[in-house]
């Protein structure tokens, strides 16, 4: 099957896409709503707490992992993918959404000005300067953190004028730099993205990402056929959480727009 990892259940609004685009697999959602927001936590936690979820997703049998969570793919993914992968799991797969949304505002940008918005730890990790210009030089990047709309959307607060005036505030610095491209580089901000469009003006394209990550699975399924054959098409979603089931199943149903039945609390590390 394949599993899906986020610190908690932003994660769920990427799952509901991979659901749209390819709904026969098998998917095992786990978020780890005990420890989240990871966003302002350490390189070190983020990956220890990432490490241990691949670990439990891995041992329930996924063969390809996602990490939803911008946090812990610009933070933990490239350490698992070089080191822990190769020694404990040399035949599955764990990919980020980092580089799939750094590909998209590489094409989608018109004359190189991408802006990236995520959080505290997302933003100080540079992972997405780093990957942008890997895939083309000359570009300007611009990245604002903005803590505080994560909490803003688990409460429910989009659309509210207090949020759309933090989303100002936070905006002003690359709406003022003129980018062309802004890439959401967190799992909660999808939420925003009519109020983020409708500040940034209609000369900045705001990339979707979680259309974006699943267009990327897709072709990275066709591309890896030995990882496809291996994945369980039996239509399965289960969930995990590291915190009470039934407060995952009433604040997660909004994310993924559906019912969420089988959730199992589990406990990690
Ligand atoms: N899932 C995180 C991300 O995409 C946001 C929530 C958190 O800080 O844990 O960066």
């Amino acid at each position: 099957m394949i599993g899906v990892f986020d610190s908690g259940l932003g994660g769920l609004t990427i799952l509901k896409a991979f659901l749209r685009a390819l709904p026969d697999y098998g998917y095992l959602y786990l978020g780890d709503n005990a420890r989240t927001p990871y966003g302002n936590k350490s390189q070190e936690v983020i990956h220890e707490y990432t490490r241990q979820a691949v670990e439990f997703l891995f041992a329930r049998g996924a063969v390809l992992i996602i990490l939803a969570c911008n946090t812990a793919s610009a933070k933990a993914l490239r350490r698992i993918q070089q080191q822990w992968l190769p020694a404990h799991h040399p035949t599955e797969r764990v990919l980020g959404v980092v580089i799939p949304l750094a590909e998209a505002a590489v094409e989608a940008t018109r004359y190189g000005w991408v802006g990236i918005i995520g959080t505290r730890a997302t933003i100080a990790s540079g992972v997405y300067d780093q990957e942008l210009n890997k895939l083309r030089t000359g570009l300007k990047i611009f990245g604002q953190a903005c803590p505080l709309l994560v909490p803003l959307v688990e409460e429910g607060w989009v659309g509210k004028p207090e949020t759309n005036r933090i989303l100002k505030k936070y905006l002003r610095p690359l709406k003022n730099s003129k980018i062309d491209t802004l890439v959401l580089g967190c799992t909660h901000y999808p939420f925003l993205r009519k109020d983020i469009e409708r500040i940034m003006g209609k000369n900045c394209r705001v990339l979707d990402p979680p259309g974006i990550v699943a267009e990327k699975l897709t072709d990275y399924l066709r591309r890896h056929p030995e990882i496809e054959a291996r994945l369980a098409k039996d239509g399965r979603r289960r969930y995990l959480t590291t915190d009470d089931p039934e407060r995952f199943r009433d604040l997660g149903e909004p994310f993924l727009g559906q019912r969420i039945r089988e959730v199992e609390r589990v406990v990690l590390g």
